[in-house]
């Protein structure tokens, strides 16, 4: 059986209007040709979670929040929380995105933050990679330290619920993407560290996508090549052509 491929577009910051946000839904929504085998959803901002929603409608395009709180409820001014996205039919979240990291957001933080996310069925996308690449690699031995303790607090069955983003920091909105030997590389890095963690079957059960300018040019050689289970995409997200080419790029 073919394994589900995922292509996540997180908006960061973008756009600048509801307007926007609810055409950008609707260019996205009227091009994209849902099957089986893929699963895409759009992480838009909080304010426009619930009018892209709405714009999606019945079509098979799920929607993912960018981050949610620790806790649940209570006296936490600002924060956005898990049930409360749960209640706008939020289905994914992104944990641990660098830009978060880089904001402060610490491996305890994120450790909180998945487990609340599984706890209100939220599927956690959590985001891992490196600052820069040394040519000695020990940015494997950082990106192992990151899977580590993400599983430190999740179960065998924990772990096949979440998914799980290689995201380079360097990669990042700079245009330079890893190549598709260097992402085949961190995929097989990936799923040995899990199946040390865990096991063969348990690892081979999480979904490892990269992100890192994906573009419309480099996808279908990233994806054929890379060996992973599809993208996690930021600024090309925010053109509709360039989205769906991306999405359509995993299908060949
Ligand atoms: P870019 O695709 O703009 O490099 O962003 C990647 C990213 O951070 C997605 O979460």
């Amino acid at each position: 059986m073919k394994k589900t491929t995922f292509v996540i577009g997180n908006w960061k910051l973008n756009p600048s209007s509801l307007t926007d946000a609810v055409k950008l839904t609707a260019e996205v929504t009227k091009k994209y040709k849902a099957d089986e085998q893929t699963v895409v959803a759009v992480a838009p901002g909080y304010l426009h979670i619930a009018d892209v929603t709405k714009k999606i409608g019945r079509k098979a395009i799920a929607v993912a929040a960018q981050d949610v709180a620790t806790e649940p409820m209570g006296p936490f001014t600002g924060e956005v929380s898990a049930l409360q996205l749960r209640d706008l039919k939020v289905s994914f979240v992104i944990i641990g995105h660098s830009e978060r990291r880089a904001m402060g957001e610490t491996d305890e933080i994120v450790q909180k933050k998945i487990q609340v996310a599984l706890k209100y069925n939220l599927i956690p996308v959590i985001c891992i990679g490196e600052k820069d690449r040394d040519a000695k690699g020990d940015f494997y031995s950082f990106v192992e330290k990151q899977i580590k303790a993400i599983a430190s607090v999740l179960t065998a069955a924990q772990i096949k619920k979440v998914v799980i983003a290689y995201e380079p920091i360097w990669a990042i909105g700079t245009g330079k993407t890893a190549t598709a030997a260097d992402v085949k590389e961190m995929q097989l890095f990936l799923f040995s560290t899990l199946t040390k963690l865990y096991d063969r079957p348990t690892a081979a059960k999480v979904p490892l996508l990269y992100g890192g300018s994906v573009k419309k040019e480099n996808a279908l050689e990233l994806h054929k090549d890379g060996g992973m289970d599809g993208f996690l995409v930021g600024g090309a997200s925010l053109k509709a052509d360039d989205f769906i080419s991306i999405i359509n790029a995993t299908k060949r």
